[in-house]
């Protein structure tokens, strides 16, 4: 089923074909109206052909009208101002429309006729180090865009590119052979804060003694050549790791699978050579060097892509070229999206175009990366603990959970008290996660994705606004209702005729048809903030409807049938709600 955005765009491209069939092809330029006065949905498609047409913006208009055949859709369509086109939804086809969302559990998201391959390169930390507030908003807006492409029926792969070579790896060898040998015996006795505080020493010596570099590099090339013993530490190392961040994974609901960079070691060589015979790759001052046009230094000078370093040793760009290549060409990837930090943008513009010119990317092939900012502190500086160190991914959650805890446990009075303290303490322990949980996902998702934001418990936990614990507590109301009214909202008799008289009905309605349209344009943007908008505003486009003054009566409607259509809007506004909190990576409480 088509959204009725998507079904008004088709009418408008009808009417364009009919006036001239050269405007087969031309974008209706079709949005929501910012005021309502105007309509619902505006066209500016007037403005753009005139001069083509040779006529005033305000005659194609008309002449777009004439040719417009929207009847059964519309109410209305009238002309605005210089040649908006101005579309005016019947209620009786929202009423249709809403009906067929009820019985649709994708809520109007049509399954893709063309299911695409889809790759995604989310959170892949570094290793040996825990995870922490750096991570975060990778991992959860890579979750989302899986879930989205998930539920409009594509195919999807989840990759964990841990970093798990190279340098880092090379520096605690060394670390461990100069002062712990007691690893060596029985490295998988270390826990991942053992390998912290040994990957902080070692890194310590490695910027500050040049002795201790100079063998550090040299113990990666003892992994390289796969010496016995610093595999076994290695593996240790990295299991210990992994388990850590698949703890934290599962804490935040997150599905990932563990492809580390040193699966690529093998391919690398095969790369480079393939890049030199192919003249993408050449020798520039004993390294292997691949140069883009249009891609220049600070100073002006060429910027390559270093594939080889002076030492033979390979680097963060060979590995993704590796790993491009191979998501390509065995993975079968057909969109490609990384989530990283911003300031990789570069560095993933330089790996596309290379990977366009080699000829791995063919035309079919969709690559995006999708940069975030930095999660600040109140100081505006990257976000710190109150004594200066990295705020650890397990403290943030376990602090959010607390703190939602204590939140629905105190300050509550007279029925919500009763309420609370009718509740086992594994649901106040379940509503505490959940609400925590959201608060920090919301809170996140909800900024744009490529500024960054300042963090604030005060405003993620806050019970009113565009925030996780609102959106909680606004599905669980909705469902209240139902509970109050003695109905279940997922039996509701699916004939009942939808009635939409009230303007808060058709407002709420004109909201809820609009979810398909919103999870495509996540998609198409990869911004899940257009999402928790949208959420908001059911939230808001509900309020108004349960007002008492302002809106209608459900459980007291003034007969049967309205109770009945109410319900039912309630149901699909809870079912909206739960959907696109799923996306989200939310979980829903029917309490709380
Ligand atoms: N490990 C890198 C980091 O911590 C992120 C890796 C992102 N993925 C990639 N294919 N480069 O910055």
């Amino acid at each position: 089923m088509n959204s009725l955005l998507e079904q008004i765009k088709q009418a408008f491209a009808e009417a364009l074909t009919k006036i001239d069939p050269s405007l087969k092809d031309t974008d209706p330029m079709i949005r929501l109206t910012t005021d309502r006065k105007f309509g619902d949905y505006q066209s500016n498609v007037a403005m753009g052909l005139a001069k083509k047409l040779k006529k005033n913006p305000r005659e194609v208009a008309q002449q777009v009208i004439d040719a417009l055949d929207v009847a059964d859709m519309c109410e209305k369509t009238d002309i605005a101002g210089p040649g908006f086109i101005n579309v005016f939804l019947r209620p009786s086809y929202l009423a249709q429309t809403l009906a067929g969302l009820n019985t649709d559990d994708h809520l109007g998201v049509a399954q893709t006729q063309q299911p695409l391959h889809h790759i995604i390169d989310f959170s892949s930390p570094n290793l040996a180090k825990e995870m922490h507030v750096g991570h975060l908003r990778t991992t959860i807006t890579g979750e989302v865009i899986a879930r989205v492409i998930e539920f409009m029926g594509h195919t999807i792969e989840r990759v964990n590119h841990v970093g798990d070579w190279g340098t880092q790896f090379g520096m605690l060898l060394q670390y461990i052979f100069e002062n712990h040998p007691e690893v060596l015996e029985n490295p998988d006795a270390f826990h991942v804060k053992d390998l912290e505080t040994f990957y902080k020493k070692a890194k310590k010596n490695f910027d500050e003694n040049d002795v201790f570099a100079t063998e550090a590099r040299k113990k990666v090339v003892l992994l390289q050549s796969e010496d016995p013993t610093a595999m076994t530490v290695w593996k240790a190392f990295v299991k210990e790791s992994l388990r850590h961040c698949h703890e934290i994974y599962d804490l935040l609901d997150v599905s990932l699978t563990d492809i580390g960079e040193s699966f690529y070691n093998t391919k690398l060589p095969g790369v480079v050579s393939e890049l030199k015979e192919n003249n993408m790759a050449c020798e520039d001052k004993g390294a292997v060097c691949v140069f883009l046009d249009g891609f220049t230094n600070r100073e002006g000078d060429p910027l390559p892509m270093i594939i080889q370093k002076t030492d033979g040793g390979y680097n963060y760009d060979t590995t993704d070229l590796a790993a491009i290549k191979y998501r390509i060409q065995d993975c079968g990837g057909k969109r490609l999206i990384y989530v990283t930090d911003i300031r990789q943008a570069q560095h993933f513009t330089m790996l596309f175009v290379a990977a366009r010119k080699a000829g791995w990317a063919t035309q079919d092939v969709i690559l995006d990366h999708v940069g975030y900012g930095m999660v600040l502190g109140s100081d505006r500086k990257p976000f710190k603990t109150r004594d200066g160190g990295t705020v650890r991914l397990r403290d943030l959650i376990e602090e959010g959970v607390a703190r939602a805890k204590a939140m629905i446990t105190e300050n509550r009075e007279g029925a919500q008290l009763e309420r609370v303290q009718s509740f086992s303490e594994e649901k106040i322990n379940n509503i505490a996660n959940a609400v925590g949980l959201a608060a920090i996902k919301y809170s996140d998702l909800s900024h744009n994705l490529a500024s960054d934001y300042v963090f604030s418990w005060d405003k993620m936990l806050a019970m009113d606004g565009n925030t996780g614990p609102y959106m909680l507590y606004a599905y669980a109301r909705i469902r209240s209702i139902g509970r109050k009214g003695g109905v279940d909202f997922d039996h509701l008799p699916k004939e009942t005729p939808m009635i939409l008289e009230h303007p808060a009905e058709l407002a709420l309605a004109k909201i809820l048809v609009r979810f398909s349209d919103v999870v495509a344009n996540v998609i198409k943007e990869l911004k899940p903030n257009l999402l928790t908008d949208y959420l908001y505003s059911v939230s808001k486009g509900f309020s108004s409807f349960y007002d008492k003054k302002l809106g209608v009566s459900v459980l007291d409607a003034e007969s049967d049938d309205l109770k009945m259509s109410r319900l039912l809007l309630c149901s699909l506004t809870a079912k909206t709600l739960k959907a696109g909190l799923y996306l989200l990576g939310i979980t829903v409480v029917e309490e709380m």
